[in-house]
């Protein structure tokens, strides 16, 4: 590979996680990160990676008041013959770019990001870790820094990227979570910044998850905010229903849910093996009749976080609705093994979804 941002080495590398079973999700940080700014008439300018370290901000910047900022996540895997790949990188950067529109922030250049991204996880390669199950995430972030309190788009801007290591996202791994119906609060409306991989996105919804959390419950399933009716998505994942062998999520014309590419990902993989697949709106009403009448085969996040989380039991107005007997349902358990098997290169990539580092 080119290097083409300079790199300022850490004089201090910190010891690597002695046991992999423990990372958790986004408890650790590797010893590099990647810095660039936006200057309004400059544009994007001095990329570069240093040591991981604190950002200096002044205590006015506009992030700190009025949450213009914006995310990624991705992951770069180990594969067996000892490269290193990310997964679709291009849908993430794309992803940000529309993110970025919506919040009047400054588009990347694809191949800028994709660049600072590649250099960074080689330069930090020796973090990833081994173990079956983990990867190193990857947390692309910009934020807004202009020193006032006026409401308007900065005219200044911060790009990040950090590393971390990490395992599963819920601690129980892959097993089927239990899940809340939320009636009281929405994620988003038509409209709002849904479709937007947006901080605020997730503050919004802490509320939601403490709730679900405190009545020992994984996290929430979102309703959509007008007429309180359809599903959205399942915390902070896009989520999917098989009923009568049909996989079925919600799709993205009103603006409100998340484009994931776990969501893509796993209806093009479903299109290819021929099983029936509708995106459309589905109402929780006909989630919970299906699952009365014995047709509610499965129900599953997915996330880059988690890849598929399967949802073993929806809880809604007092009553509990046990899904596929709280095990991993065949669609959710087959789609897990092939998107995890393309990711770190155990299957061969037919899709053309992989992309090589270094
Ligand atoms: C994901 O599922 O990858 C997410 O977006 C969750 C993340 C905010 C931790």
């Amino acid at each position: 590979m080119e290097y083409t941002f300079p790199v300022t080495r850490t004089a201090n590398p910190k010891p690597r996680p002695a046991d992999e079973t423990q990372l958790g999700f986004g408890k650790l940080f590797t010893d590099h990160m990647f810095l660039m700014n936006y200057t309004e008439g400059q544009g994007w300018h001095d990329g570069r990676i240093v040591p991981y370290g604190p950002i200096s901000l002044d205590p006015s910047a506009m992030v700190f008041h009025y949450a213009q900022e914006l995310f990624e996540g991705m992951k770069a895997y180990r594969t067996p013959d000892g490269t290193v790949q990310l997964f679709r990188p291009d849908k993430n950067i794309e992803r940000m770019n529309n993110t970025c529109d919506r919040l009047c922030v400054p588009r990347i250049a694809p191949e800028v990001a994709l660049q600072a991204i590649c250099q960074l996880v080689d330069i930090d390669r020796d973090w990833i870790p081994h173990s079956k199950g983990t990867s190193l995430y990857i947390r692309p972030f910009i934020i807004a820094t202009d020193p006032m309190l006026g409401v308007h788009p900065s005219k200044t801007y911060i790009f990040c990227v950090i590393l971390s290591p990490v395992g599963s996202y819920y601690a129980a791994g892959i097993n089927p979570v239990r899940i809340m119906v939320e009636r009281e609060y929405v994620r988003c409306v038509k409209g709002g910044t849904g479709l937007a991989k947006a901080g605020g996105n997730y503050a919004a919804s802490l509320i939601g998850q403490k709730k679900a959390e405190e009545s020992g419950f994984a996290q929430v399933l979102w309703l959509d905010g007008i007429h309180r009716k359809y599903i959205d998505e399942v915390g902070a994942m896009n989520v999917f229903f098989v009923i009568d062998g049909v996989v079925i999520t919600p799709d993205l014309t009103d603006g409100n849910i998340l484009p994931g590419v776990t969501r893509r990902s796993c209806l093009e993989i479903l299109k290819k093996w021929g099983l029936p697949v509708e995106e459309r709106k589905l109402a929780i009403d006909e989630v919970l009749q299906a699952q009365q009448e014995g047709r509610l085969n499965e129900a599953f996040g997915t996330g880059t976080a988690a890849v598929i989380s399967p949802i073993g039991e929806l809880y809604d107005c007092g009553r509990s609705y046990i899904v596929n007997n709280n095990e991993i349902g065949p669609i959710a358990q087959r789609l897990y093994d092939a998107i995890y098997g393309l990711q770190t290169g155990v299957l061969e990539d037919d899709m053309g979804w992989t992309y090589k580092i270094g």
